[in-house]
């Protein structure tokens, strides 16, 4: 295995192996790309606390989320057409995660259905939930979700209809993907990927082909966006699936206070600070900047966790300690996935953790549940004061 030591070699080799039309559709955000852009960056506007001669032996990153224990305060986000990056791909985070003790995510736009992951995998995982028209399709989800002992659910608000992804439209991007001599140029440059995948059978949107009425290309992910999801979605349209679900549920997708509120209202356990990675609303504040509103409005009622541009542990730390009780990641899970298959998602999990834990502890801290703002040097205004 090469020498990893960040995120940033991961994506590297998973750029060389994955083809483009799949690499592209992680790597992209919506129109400008500003939000995808400023997710990450605005990281680096705030700064660590360093502290010195404190005892740091015997540090943990142990917590809860949920009330469901965690070696780290991290979850794998659901990312869409993760069996493209590689075979088996939602089979193999799923996996990496259990052993690692974080949660997994599925997402609805899986190419393993709920049940593939169910049986190769020991221990429960989150199933993600769009919001669609199709009230017989929700139900059977939610249900489906149940049978294979999910832990949480989690239903996306921010896509009622999908964010335009400029890559995406011109690469013709489908799953499996069309066959044109551009993408065999491309794929057949990608040996171990396409080896992997003549391996296995799972090519298609697991979660469905087959369960899904009415879509006129269940390979298209914009045909079944459009001809599927619900746009007059509404939250009493939301508590209708509170009462389809018994278990946990997470709402994601959350941006202002007051839909955070809404969310609470709806009876969540807990709530997603997201943008859906810049992938949505372009020209929308980074979900660090979003936070702290949120953390204002509902932190002391509801656990507030923070996705969309986390690529190190340091990110981590620092969401943390402006309250959120974890985050998700999804592309720096997916890099390591493209690059390495299982290990490289463990590799991933590895790289956050051990940047989490060194960090924390020269800001003098040994373990993450005690870590707060106190660590932190935010700028005056960084949540920023808008007209
Ligand atoms: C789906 O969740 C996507 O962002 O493509």
């Amino acid at each position: 295995m090469p020498v990893i030591t960040e995120i940033e070699d991961l994506k590297r080799i998973y750029r060389r192996r994955v083809p483009k039309m799949f690499y592209d559709y992680c790597e992209s955000g919506s129109w400008s790309e500003q939000t995808f852009r400023e997710n990450s960056s605005d990281f680096d506007d705030i700064y660590l606390r360093q502290r010195v001669a404190l005892d740091m032996a015997n540090r943990s990153t142990a917590t809860q989320l949920i009330g469901q224990d965690v070696s780290m305060p991290v979850a794998l986000a659901p990312v869409g057409l993760t069996g493209m990056q590689h075979f088996d791909g939602e089979i193999k985070a799923a996996r990496a995660a259990e052993k690692f003790g974080v949660p997994y995510c599925l997402s609805t736009m899986s190419i393993c259905s709920i049940e593939d992951v169910a049986s190769n995998t020991s221990k429960p995982f989150w199933m993600q939930v769009y919001t669609l028209k199709d009230d017989t399709f929700m139900q059977n989800l939610f249900d489906r979700a149940k049978d294979a002992n999910c832990s949480a659910a989690v239903i996306t608000v921010d896509l009622q209809l999908l964010g335009q992804r400029h890559k995406d439209v011109k690469n013709g991007l489908s799953a499996p993907p069309k066959l044109t001599p551009k993408s065999i140029a491309n794929m057949m440059t990608k040996v171990q990927w396409g080896l992997g995948m003549l391996q296995t059978k799972r090519r298609f949107f697991g979660n469905i082909v087959g369960h899904a009425k009415g879509v006129s290309d269940a390979s298209s992910l914009t045909t079944w966006t459009a001809e599927s999801f619900d746009q007059s979605l509404n939250w009493d349209r939301i508590r209708e699936f509170r009462k389809m679900w018994d278990g946990p549920l997470i709402i994601k997708g959350i941006m202002d206070p007051r839909d955070a509120l809404q969310a609470l209202n709806v009876g969540a356990d807990a709530i997603v600070v997201s943008n859906h990675g810049g992938r949505q609303l372009d020209g929308a504040l980074s979900s660090i900047r979003a936070l702290e509103p949120i953390m204002d409005a509902v932190g002391d009622k509801i656990e507030v966790h923070l996705d969309s541009g986390i690529r190190s542990g340091q990110d981590v730390l620092k969401a943390v300690a402006m309250g959120a009780k974890g985050c998700w990641i999804g592309r720096a899970y997916v890099y390591g996935l493209g690059a390495m298959g299982e290990a490289g998602v463990t590799k991933a999990l590895e790289v956050i953790h051990k940047e989490l834990d060194m960090s924390m502890a020269l800001c003098g801290h040994r373990d993450i549940k005690g870590v707060d703002r106190d660590i932190l040097m935010v700028p005056k205004g960084f949540s920023g004061e808008w007209e």
